[in-house]
């Protein structure tokens, strides 16, 4: 069984003492267990000191972006060769990044390829505006993301990687994450549908069950529990709420009670 996945994404926010207070914060709330795994994203700067201060069986680290070349002449960018040893996953392909930054699909395909080649687990950012939603054409704009995202990878390694379906106008602008509007379970099921199908139709149906896929936008402690028991979904990919440790203590906590209603479900059985 899949664990269920927990990602924190701080964004550009807070400098390294801000991050370090946060993560010891966490750290006092946050337990260990067997089926939950947390994974916190600081900004670039704070990746080394939080990688030394973090207790690496409670968390694991994600870096937030990395330039798709291993190597160069590209001032400013920092590569995934570059955050080998530093981090377990990269956020790919965040709508922040497609749409303030103009990164293409290609741009994102070429990502996930050198998170991969570099065995960094990428986890690929997909999902459709509010616009594209009226239309019709989410499933279409799925279909394009995911397909392009993983064309360059083996079946086993679509297997391993991480998806978030992130509905673009369920995202927060941070501070309001708990009032924001965001979609039922039925709206993300059918979604998450969507991208296994896709993924059954390209790599087979095993590498498709096994895909984790991850809800994001507007997650909050009151709303994780509702979110998780959507059909499909591993986890959560937390924005403003994973600024708050009393939040996303809360969210990681509503993992631990899914988690343990579903071994009280099994020994029942
Ligand atoms: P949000 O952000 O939870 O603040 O909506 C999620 C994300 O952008 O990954």
């Amino acid at each position: 069984m899949n664990k269920t996945l927990i990602v924190g994404n701080w964004k550009m926010h807070l400098n390294v003492h801000e991050a370090s207070i946060l993560v010891h914060r966490l750290s006092e709330r946050i337990r260990i267990h067997r089926d939950i795994e947390v994974v916190l994203a600081p900004g670039f700067v704070s990746l080394q000191p939080i990688y030394m201060q973090l207790d690496h069986r409670k968390f694991h680290l994600a870096a937030q972006n990395a330039y798709f070349q291993d190597e160069g002449p590209f001032t400013g960018e920092v590569s995934f060769n570059m955050l080998r040893g530093l981090v377990d996953y990269v956020i790919v392909g965040h709508s922040d990044r497609r749409y303030k930054f103009g990164e293409s699909l290609e741009m994102v395909r070429d990502k996930v390829a050198g998170a991969v080649r570099n065995n960094i687990t990428p986890i690929l950012c997909v999902g459709e505006t509010k616009q594209e939603r009226t239309d019709g054409e989410t499933m279409q704009v799925l279909h394009d993301q995911v397909t392009t995202a993983l064309s360059e990878l083996t079946q086993d390694e679509v297997e391993d990687i991480v998806i978030a379906y992130e509905p673009i106008w369920a995202l927060s602008n941070g501070t309001d994450f708990a009032h924001h509007e965001i979609p039922t379970p039925d709206i993300i099921s059918k979604a998450v549908n969507v991208i296994r199908n896709n993924i059954r139709h390209l790599y087979g149906k095993e590498v498709a069950e096994n895909v984790r896929i991850l809800y994001g936008g507007s997650t909050s402690s009151s709303t994780a529990h509702g979110l998780l028991s959507a059909n499909g979904v591993n986890g959560l990919l937390v924005g403003g709420a994973s600024l708050n440790y009393i939040e996303f203590s809360g969210i990681t906590e509503a993992a631990y009670r899914l988690a343990h209603q579903a071994e009280d479900n099994g020994s029942n059985e």
